[in-house]
């Protein structure tokens, strides 16, 4: 597997471009899944998800077709296959997505039961509850989610805890269903925002996304569209956070910044000077240690928790002790020992990190344990002193396109050590 070896030490500076987010891009190819005809989505982000995104709709008869850089069309007019394995769940767990789309569509869906992962149990309960209540008929046996409706109806749910890909799956079953669906306690992550959107221009009735009741009323059919996927605000996130922690000065282009406004405050108060344009921000360390900051994750508009790992690296070399909570996942703290290793100092005590910053981190071999957990270590290995061998990096190809180039013309000095 490919590894990333970075030296340490280079102060970041230029602009960079963010891509299309992943965590929308995935749901709204899900969605191409509920019409028959053909759907083209631009700003389609390079990343190893989006491939396997790609090879879990063929596998159902999905044809998709690469049109130019970032934009593919899908047509799913002559489905072959309601069944997602154990092979493709397993390498991405966003292939739930899939599940109230077909069933919904197609009247029956077969979906291996994604496993917990390294940052928690993650449990899909919610998702099954929500489309029985809708009247779906499902089973869960041999490692299989098996649900069958012939129409599904709208209802009230509410969800507990509130979930993202849980209220994505239950908006895009109740776009086709009988009536009116009233969904509680739902998702406002702008992502869920974007499906709706995405939704709406294929003839759906979705409202109030963004706020925590989204009602959806039912249609016959969707139609189709051309949609440009929003940008990844945890990938603009982490080059901000890089910025900072470099002592750096660094643009993120194309992003929406009302979706980085916590973000920026938290970099403000760790001592950036950010000037804010329409579609971009600058984040401006003039050379400075960071000083530290809390964080404590919640979901959306709350610290989202898909940026408290990088936060924990910049707090891991600023000026002082800060304490770092994650209140969504139960063990989403796989990069603290990877830290240790460069020298940070930083005590666990089950969801809480108490940090003091350190003069440096230190160089060492670590390894990526999760997609974020791997923004951290590049983040560390930035400032550490020396060189950082960061294993198994594909985590970090599922989430940041062509990182180690983007880095690059930000001038760190990083290099792909091709397995
Ligand atoms: N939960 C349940 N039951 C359910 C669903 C969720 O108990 O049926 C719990 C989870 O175990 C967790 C909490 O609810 O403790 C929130 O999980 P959520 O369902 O919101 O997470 P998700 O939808 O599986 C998405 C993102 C994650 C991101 C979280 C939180 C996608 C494809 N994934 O996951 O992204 O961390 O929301 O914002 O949208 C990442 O990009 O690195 C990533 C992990």
């Amino acid at each position: 597997m490919d590894k990333l070896l970075i030296t340490g030490g280079s102060i970041l500076k230029g602009q960079v471009d963010i891509a299309g987010a992943k965590n929308s891009v995935l749901p709204l190819m899900a969605a191409t899944l509920l019409t028959d005809e053909v759907v083209e989505l631009s700003n389609i982000p390079h990343l190893q998800d989006v491939t396997y995104a790609i090879q879990l709709l063929s596998g159902f008869g999905v044809d998709v077709c690469l049109t130019e850089r970032m934009t593919v069309k899908f047509q799913a007019n002559d489905l072959t296959s309601v069944e997602a394995s154990y092979a493709i769940v397993k390498s991405m767990r966003a292939s739930i997505l899939a599940l109230g789309p077909l069933l919904a569509k197609q009247g029956e869906a077969k979906v291996a039961l994604p496993g917990g992962c390294t940052i928690g149990a993650r449990p899909v309960n919610i998702h099954l509850d929500g489309l029985r209540a809708m009247g779906a008929d499902i089973t869960v046996e041999d490692g299989f989610i098996h649900a069958k409706a012939d129409r599904l109806k709208g209802t009230t749910f509410e969800m507990h805890p509130v979930t993202v890909t849980g209220t994505e799956n239950l908006m895009m079953a109740a776009v086709l269903a009988e009536g009116e669906m009233v969904l509680k306690n739902a998702a406002c992550e702008p992502e869920v925002v974007d499906l709706a959107e995405f939704l709406n221009a294929m003839g759906a009735q979705v409202s109030g996304a963004g706020t925590s009741e989204i009602r959806i009323q039912g249609v016959e059919k969707l139609h189709g569209v051309e949609y440009a996927v929003v940008a990844d605000r945890i990938e603009a996130g982490t080059y901000m956070v890089a910025a900072a922690i470099t002592g750096g000065c660094v643009r993120v282009n194309h992003v929406n910044v009302e979706h980085l406004q916590l973000i920026t405050e938290k970099l403000i108060q760790a001592g950036a000077e950010v000037t804010v344009g329409s579609d971009w921000i600058e984040v401006d360390m003039q050379g400075r240690s960071p000083v530290p900051v809390n964080i404590e994750t919640a979901p959306y508009p709350d610290f989202p928790t898909d940026m408290q790992a990088q936060f924990l690296a910049l707090n891991a070399v600023a000026n002082g002790d800060s304490t770092v909570i994650e209140t969504v996942f139960e063990n989403r703290f796989m990069h603290v020992p990877e830290l240790l290793k460069m020298k940070a100092d930083i005590q666990l005590d089950g969801r809480c990190a108490t940090v003091k910053g350190v003069q440096n981190l230190v160089g060492a071999t670590v390894s990526a344990t999760d997609l974020r957990a791997s923004a951290c270590m590049v983040l560390a290995a930035l400032v550490a002193k020396g060189d950082t061998l960061i294993e198994q990096v594909h985590h970090i190809d599922r989430g940041y396109e062509r990182i180690e180039e983007k880095l690059g013309s930000l001038g760190a000095t990083i290099k792909r050590l091709h397995a």
